[in-house]
């Protein structure tokens, strides 16, 4: 890349040695062309085009054509005025040679035309035309719960057509949080958290409660807390008692404390209940659950510790404390955030491993597969999606090796693509779930029935 600081320095000193005259050191040069340099950000419809500033410019003149000698321009983009350094073209044909060149002017004067950069636009992808796959119900071929995570706004007949038709267990996406259902302190609401308990009963599916205490879903009147440290623990403990009890014997399981350890160090994240009851209370919102309801499942819910080992070591020393001090802990939540070509299976299998040695429920909680984790594709294609379909084939197949008896449930996070909360958080298009928006199943939805022991 240049050092355009570096070069700019020079272009004036050079200049200043073709023009300096004896009697003082003002330069009185000949008025520089910029140098036009590689585009960049070449795209199907255009680029940017960009250019050495001359240091004495006010302004440039920009040229585009398709013609090498500037014969005739593209559109209005002739003499187009522009400032700094670069100008993002638009409006081009795909896989098409343009070139680019520019002048600088700095009041009347006008500087000779710059060399010309030639670049080449990207070549039109063919629009992605999905190849129809086997639509086959996943529970079909399940011996475990598969589930599906649900936004109470999304029961839709369409929705409801694969919810009740595919899933045996249902995980509310957020509406069973603490900052939907405790917004001010003198008030709950848990009317979309009956709803989802509600369809869940009638299709015969269970509930997995995500979650009592995460730092992300903790309403500002918590986090603010104006009592005593007293005073806030026994408010965490009347919430957990109050919500478990209420949904005893109709919510099967719960995520108690969802993401407590810190990425990349293993230590407790320094939340808002670290910080006011200390460092024991995971254990104690799992002791208060228990006290609320003595069959409800409790699991330790989080992310990355598919691969991440320092954290992976301080999910492993708390599920070995909670044991060894008959903390109760029933599972182990692995969110299963992962791309279709990242962890490796041997490292799921690995740390899964590591659970299921210590007598403990595995629940894969929130799977999504992401296609485009270096944000590079604009659209799904074949090749991906097939090894999308790849990855998920591979982490059912670990699940269903795990004994019978720990094995809780896979849960996908998401039904459609475009129902992914990924596309927000990463901000490039992505389509890591099971279902295209249309509903139909993708490759990905194979991969999984083919996990489970389908065969075509
Ligand atoms: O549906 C409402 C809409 O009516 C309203 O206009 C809009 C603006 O207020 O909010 C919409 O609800 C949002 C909801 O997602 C549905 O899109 C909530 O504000 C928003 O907080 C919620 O975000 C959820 C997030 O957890 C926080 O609860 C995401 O859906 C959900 O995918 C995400 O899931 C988390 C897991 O719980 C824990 N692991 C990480 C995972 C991803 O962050």
């Amino acid at each position: 890349m240049y050092n355009f600081k570096g070069l700019l320095f020079h272009l004036s000193i050079s200049a200043c040695l073709i023009g300096c005259s004896d009697e003082d050191d003002s330069p009185d040069i000949e008025f520089q062309a910029p140098i036009a340099i590689e585009a960049t950000s070449i795209g199907e419809d255009g680029f940017t085009a960009n250019w050495i500033e001359v240091l004495s410019a006010d302004s440039y003149l920009l040229d585009v054509s398709a013609e090498e000698d500037f014969s005739a321009f593209v559109g209005n983009l002739q003499d187009v005025p522009t400032s700094g350094s670069s100008y993002k073209v638009s409006g081009l044909e795909d896989n098409t040679t343009y070139y680019y060149r520019l002048r600088a002017v700095a009041g009347s004067e006008v500087s000779a035309f710059s060399n010309s950069s030639q670049v080449r636009t990207a070549e039109m992808e063919e629009p992605f035309v999905p190849v129809d796959q086997p639509d086959i119900p996943l529970k079909d071929y399940a011996d475990f719960p598969i589930g599906m995570a649900v936004q109470a706004g999304r029961m839709t007949a369409l929705y409801d057509q694969r919810l009740s038709g595919e899933f045996t267990s249902l995980t509310a996406e957020y509406e069973m949080k603490m900052n939907i259902m405790y917004p001010s302190s003198d008030s709950f609401n848990f009317e979309q958290a009956d709803a989802i308990v509600e369809y869940a009963e009638a299709n015969d599916m269970q509930v997995h409660g995500h979650a009592l205490i995460w730092h992300n879903a903790t309403p500002s009147w918590v986090t603010n807390f104006s009592g005593t440290n007293q005073e806030f623990e026994q408010m965490v403990e009347d919430y957990i008692t109050t919500v478990v009890t209420r949904y005893k014997g109709r919510v099967r399981s719960w995520d108690v404390v969802n993401e407590a350890i810190e990425d990349g160090n293993g230590q407790l994240r320094n939340s808002v209940f670290l910080q006011k009851m200390g460092a024991d209370y995971v254990a104690k919102c799992h002791q208060w659950a228990r006290n609320a309801d003595p069959d409800v499942l409790l699991f330790y819910n989080d992310y990355n510790i598919e691969f991440d080992a320092q954290k992976q070591q301080a999910m492993l020393d708390l599920v070995d404390d909670f044991i060894d001090r008959g903390v109760p802990i029933d599972g182990v939540g692995f969110q299963m955030h992962i791309s279709y070509n990242f962890p490796s299976k041997s490292q799921l299998e690995s740390i899964t491993g590591e659970v299921v040695n210590r007598g403990l429920m595995v629940h894969y909680s929130e799977l999504d597969v992401r296609a485009n984790p270096n944000g590079t594709l604009t659209q799904l294609n074949d090749t991906r999606a097939e090894e999308q379909g790849a990855k998920v084939e591979e982490v059912v197949s670990i699940f269903a090796s795990i004994p019978t008896d720990q094995r809780f449930a896979i849960t996908v996070w998401g039904l459609r693509d475009s129902d992914t909360w990924l596309i927000d958080f990463w901000g490039n298009p992505e389509w890591p779930l099971l279902f295209y928006d249309d509903f139909k199943p993708k490759p990905a939805h194979t991969g999984f029935l083919r996990g489970l022991g389908w065969q075509p």
